[in-house]
């Protein structure tokens, strides 16, 4: 089905002039060789889910290019990507070889600001087995559609002549818009890509839609055909799929709508992608809201990669053994892999040597050999004692600083040494545990009891004047 009706005048308001003459420029390239240009995927969706005013924020673009280059070796769309950098130098060109693929990308440039423009050639892609690295043969735009995951996703805007403006819609996309349903296009679509379930929920909960009941039911049967195997580096797996799998979580988890994408995976059983046994109990879905009000609380300044902590907590929860491999397998970076791996360790000592701590300076000397997300990671796991002992050290006690520091010492009179550091954590401890800060004290008495405490701790006898 395709709608006669002009679409360029549309798409030209609603996106920023600098994109427009951008993709003018590509489709008179693309018209001087005789191919037929197509806006494809998300931004068709985008500018048609847009209101009738305003500009639609595009970063990511996808064009196909139907047409045969003389070479076999080049496709299309490659030719044209090159031949758009000549007219964008500032642009970076990537080129993907073996699917006939290029990409230009822009950072920070001053009319396009940040923009991905991936540009295919038109293609069919097969399967030669469940979930592999797709191959690809040069194909029409319907056959191109056709790979795609969802039917609100699979619609075109021609952009070349004839027909320019012309949208296309061959799987119903436009009606799935509108009554709002994530729908796939055939029944093997989870099974060639198991991502694309992730894909379904995020869809869904970011547009407010419906995963439509067919879908829904491709979705359970893939997974409990055990399709999420080989996500987890079973079977002959294509590494590819590991790493997709990565970023389609990391989507998730930083969007502001994670807590019902994370949910609605559960529900459908897809977290079993991550690990056969994840499950979002109550116990987890608890400890995943501590987190939150940890990070809150702790890192406001976003100094942690939050969607990250977040996935740490899901693999916290799995049994011991399990947690490195998930980790590894995800390619979650190095520290957060050790710090899973260690963290029964870490865990272990704070339990075990919390209750001992009879005083603060002793409990913030257990503390402090952990690293933040370490303490948020056992605090959410632990019963009420262990998670107030961390959250007030967090939120008090690491703060508080000896009264005084080396340069007082010095002025004091103290011969400047290793001896310094000892003097300074004595002190540090002393006034951890009140007894050299009074509370409600001014600075001077502060200081003053802190000079008498050394002075009472370290007496002039052991002190070396100048
Ligand atoms: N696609 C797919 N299967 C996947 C990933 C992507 O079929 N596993 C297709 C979809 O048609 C999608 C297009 O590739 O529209 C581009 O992918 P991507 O940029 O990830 O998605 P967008 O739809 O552009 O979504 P977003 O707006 O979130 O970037």
């Amino acid at each position: 089905l395709s709608f006669a009706l002009c679409l360029l005048p549309s798409v030209r308001d609603r996106l920023a002039s600098p994109l427009w003459q951008l993709l003018q420029k590509a489709f008179q390239e693309a018209e001087t060789r005789g191919w037929h240009l197509y806006l494809v995927g998300g931004a068709v969706r985008d500018l048609l889910l847009a209101d009738n005013e305003g500009q639609v924020l595009l970063e990511d673009i996808d064009l196909v290019v139907d047409g045969f280059h003389r070479s076999a070796d080049v496709g299309a769309g490659v030719e044209l990507a090159k031949a758009l950098q000549q007219v964008y130098p500032a642009a970076r060109l990537e080129v993907h070889g073996q699917f006939q693929t290029a990409a230009l990308l822009w950072h920070n440039d001053p009319d396009l600001g940040s923009l991905w423009v991936d540009i295919a050639t038109a293609r069919t892609e097969f399967y030669p087995y469940p979930a592999a690295n797709p191959e690809v043969e040069a194909s029409s735009i319907r056959q191109d559609l056709y790979r795609r995951d969802f039917t609100i996703n699979a619609l075109a805007v021609r952009l070349t002549e004839p027909r320019a403006g012309e949208l296309l819609d061959f799987f119903g996309g436009v009606l799935d818009l509108q009554s709002q349903q994530i729908r796939v296009l055939h029944a093997n679509s989870f099974i060639e890509d198991p991502t694309r379930i992730y894909r379904a929920v995020r869809f869904a909960v970011r547009l407010g839609f419906e995963i439509e009941p067919q879908t829904e039911r491709y979705i359970r049967h893939a997974i409990a055909s055990g399709i999420y195997e080989q996500v987890q580096g079973k079977n002959g797996r294509a590494p590819a799929l590991e790493t997709r799998l990565k970023s389609e979580l990391k989507y998730i988890l930083q969007a502001p709508y994670w807590k019902a994408a994370l949910n609605l995976l559960a529900d459908l059983g897809a977290l079993r992608c991550i690990h056969p046994t994840l499950e979002l109990d109550k116990n987890l879905w608890w400890q995943v809201r501590l987190l939150a009000r940890c990070l809150r609380r702790f890192d406001a300044q976003k100094s942690l990669e939050h969607w990250q902590m977040r996935l740490e907590v899901l693999i916290a929860y799995l049994a011991t053994e399990y947690r490195g491999k998930v980790a590894n397998n995800l390619q979650l970076p190095t520290d957060s892999i050790a710090r899973l791996q260690n963290l029964d360790k870490a865990q272990f000592e704070v339990v075990e040597n919390l209750p001992k701590c009879e005083q603060i300076s002793k409990l913030v000397q257990l503390l402090r050999r952990y690293d933040l997300p370490t303490l948020i990671l056992v605090a959410v796991k632990n019963p009420r004692f262990v998670r107030r002992n961390i959250w007030r050290y967090l939120t008090e006690w690491r703060n508080i600083k000896a009264p005084l520091n080396g340069n007082d010492l010095k002025a004091l009179g103290y011969k400047p040494g290793p001896q310094y550091s000892k003097m300074l954590d004595v002190l540090l401890a002393a006034t951890l545990d009140g007894v050299v800060c009074v509370n409600e004290a001014s600075p001077q008495e502060i200081r003053a009891a802190a000079e008498a405490f050394l002075a009472e701790h370290f007496p002039l006898a052991s002190k070396t004047k100048y």
